[in-house]
């Protein structure tokens, strides 16, 4: 069971079949970006809300034409119980039969600074040739914490003040270690940005950065040209 409230560009889906839906989402967005441009370019999410939706898309996304990056990383390797990337893999990548060139890892076990400047480059690279001022992502997943950050945009962190550069590496207290993530510049520049939020977040925080609560980093997530889909769980 779905209810669809649409917003200007921003839809809200709360669904009992949250997984299903989300990979629905997914997919559609998909054909739409290889059906206009001939490729589909996505941004994973970290953390475990995406466990299930990753799984669940499998094969249905044209991944021979598809880039996939990810919108942030921890700074370990990608072996590492607690890498985004091994998660990815875990749930995706060995499902699915994703060629190596379709994915672009953010390299969580180098220097972070030298890490984040890499990846910049390779999006950067990659938006100049085909003439854009920045690397602009059909899809764009991402998380929502228990603190309202998203990627690895936490409150309280410098990142959350970069308006120039796209990836950074960001030193978080509340984890004591570095992340690398996206910016709001990079994140915002997306065409379709898909929150992803299962039921065990509290449903006051998801109020509060509907409602545009700017303490919360997740509320400055505002597409210069998109649309931000919200796929909630809701209680079976
Ligand atoms: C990460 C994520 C992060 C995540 C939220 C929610 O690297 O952890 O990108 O932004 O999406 O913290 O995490 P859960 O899905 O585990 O609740």
């Amino acid at each position: 069971m779905r209810d669809l409230a649409r917003q200007m560009s921003r839809e809200i889906i709360r669904t009992k079949t949250f997984a299903r839906d989300a990979a629905r989402k997914i997919v559609d967005v998909s054909e739409e970006a290889v059906a206009a441009r001939g490729e589909f370019r996505i941004a994973l999410s970290g953390g475990n809300t995406p466990r299930p939706v990753y799984s669940e898309i499998g094969k249905r996304v044209p991944w021979e034409r598809s880039l996939i990056t990810f919108s942030d990383e921890r700074c370990v390797p990608p072996d590492h119980a607690e890498s985004n990337y091994r998660m990815a893999q875990e749930t995706l990548f060995r499902r699915a039969v994703i060629p190596e060139s379709s994915v672009s890892r953010m390299q969580g076990e180098m220097d972070p600074q030298l890490a984040a400047l890499d990846y910049e480059n390779k999006l950067n690279t990659l938006a100049m040739t085909r003439g854009e001022p920045i690397y602009r992502h059909d899809l764009i997943l991402l998380g929502l914490g228990d603190d309202g950050h998203t990627a690895s945009l936490f409150p309280g962190t410098s990142a959350l003040n970069e308006d120039t550069r796209h990836v950074v590496a960001n030193f978080v207290e509340k984890v004591d270690d570095w992340r690398l993530t996206f910016t709001f510049p990079m994140i915002n520049q997306a065409r379709h940005i898909c929150f992803l939020v299962n039921n065990s977040k509290d449903s006051d925080l998801i109020e509060r950065v509907l409602n545009g609560d700017e303490h919360l980093p997740a509320s400055r997530v505002k597409p210069v040209d998109g649309v931000v889909t919200w796929i909630i769980e809701e209680n079976a």
